[in-house]
């Protein structure tokens, strides 16, 4: 295990093109609802990441076949009724996402498991999933009332429920409209602001029938899935660490391709427009059920920028690279409404506004975000990842700026989203000046 890595780039420039790849989150939606759907599902553009790969591992427990070659898998599933109940635990690593989503598939199966994670995990607030889920009938337990794992799922039938969600969360969202596909009636889910929504479009590529008007979706229980063939695009939180270096780093000018460019993911291309950023998007590439396209990205001048409101959900990753870019920006850069930061894979308001300290950024955490003020010359240091991939990677980009080296603890924690992000930087770096 490769325990730190030190970052010297002395004063590049980034040129080429770097094909982004798989979208997190409908890599590992695109193995869930292939194991729920009956008949064969094949996936084109998977993301082969740590996280995606514990999907993966907790369905073949299950007795779903799965096959992987490269960015190609393979799903063969008879669906939730011939699943195996599983003699060992399942580990859902660092991922929030398979942790949650799978506690809304798993309720209203036929079959009982246990859920566990790695320390990150055990950490993080489930009651926002397993409230929802007991009030639909679901027999859960788990850590302090169902708020933490390791937590045990006894399947059941369910009951539909009309649930006002009380955080912007699309994994809250879609473990229980997961869970309503198996439940009684029709299902009504109310978000506060509109979060990502790769299931309600799954949902309908494999068949069934969702309504979704405003901030309200609708969804009758009962409904079969059917496999079928999915591309998954570019990950444009991926992305949008390149973008940042893209504006930020000197005579740059750089190509990503293969990028998803959902709206409710968006929000990193409106923040870099709202900032006075040069890039140029074409999204006529599309043989995805989701929206994909091409993001040309060249050296810039920004300025800050306000980020908060309905805009959060829709960046809500991206934050730590939004930071950094901020410290490069003429102004204020204030981020608010972003309390969901602090239950990510570590707090997130802590890590980015104490590792950016460290390299001298003017920047302070606040209650719900930050407020950083540019533009200011970073030097080297010695920074922790706290086991964040987004937060090593944020370094990394980081070290592309600095006047001297940066060295990162614990590299390899990138792997959960990113598992070539190195090799793609290195692609695209220029020799020194
Ligand atoms: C995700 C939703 C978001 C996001 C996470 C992936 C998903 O989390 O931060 O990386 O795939 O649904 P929340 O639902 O907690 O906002």
């Amino acid at each position: 295990m490769v325990t730190s890595k030190t970052l010297d780039y002395g004063q590049p420039s980034l040129q080429g093109t770097i094909r982004i790849p798989g979208d997190k989150s409908v890599s590992h939606r695109s193995i869930m609802f292939g194991s729920i759907a009956e008949g064969t599902t094949t996936v084109e553009g998977f993301l082969q990441s740590d996280d995606c790969l514990s999907t993966i591992d907790c369905f073949s427990k299950l007795g779903v076949e799965i096959t992987v070659d490269g960015e190609y898998v393979r799903i063969e599933s008879n669906g939730i009724q011939a699943w195996n109940e599983p003699n060992e635990v399942l580990y859902t690593g660092n991922s929030g996402t398979t942790t949650r989503l799978m506690l809304g598939i798993l309720a209203g199966s036929p079959i009982s498991s246990v859920l566990i994670g790695d320390e990150s995990i055990q950490k993080r607030p489930m009651k926002r999933v397993t409230n929802p889920l007991k009030q639909m009938g679901a027999k859960l337990i788990g850590r302090e009332n169902g708020q933490y794992t390791p937590i045990a799922v006894e399947g059941t039938s369910l009951q539909s429920i009309h649930y006002k969600m009380p955080v912007a969360s699309a994994q809250v969202k879609s473990a229980i409209l997961l869970a309503a596909l198996n439940a009684e009636g029709e299902t009504v889910v109310e978000e506060i602001e509109t979060s990502r929504d790769h299931t309600e479009k799954m949902l309908q590529h494999f068949g069934a029938s969702v309504s979704v008007e405003d901030r309200t979706i609708r969804l009758q229980g009962g409904q079969k899935l059917t496999g079928t063939h999915v591309v998954v695009p570019g990950d444009i939180s991926s992305a949008a660490f390149f973008l940042a270096a893209g504006a930020i780093v000197p005579n740059t000018k750089l190509t990503l391709t293969n990028v998803g460019l959902n709206p409710t993911r968006t929000g990193i291309v409106d923040v870099l427009q709202a900032m006075g950023a040069k890039l140029c998007i074409n999204d006529s590439e599309n043989n995805s059920h989701e929206q994909m396209g091409t993001i040309e990205i060249e050296t810039s001048e920004v300025t800050g920028t306000e980020i908060g409101g309905d805009l959060i959900p829709r960046l809500i990753d991206e934050i730590p690279i939004i930071a950094l870019l901020a410290t490069q920006a003429v102004g204020k850069t204030v981020i608010k409404n972003a309390e969901e930061l602090k239950v990510k894979e570590t707090n997130r308001i802590d890590a980015v506004v104490n590792e950016l300290k460290k390299l001298g950024a003017n920047i302070t955490a606040t209650d719900d975000g930050m407020i950083i003020e540019g533009p200011t010359s970073l030097h080297g240091g010695e920074l922790k990842t706290y086991g964040d991939h987004r937060i090593g990677m944020m370094a990394a980009i980081a070290a592309l700026i600095t006047s001297s080296a940066v060295t990162i603890d614990n590299p390899e924690c990138i792997s959960v989203s990113y598992p070539n992000f190195f090799e793609q930087l290195d692609s695209v770096v220029l020799a020194s000046l």
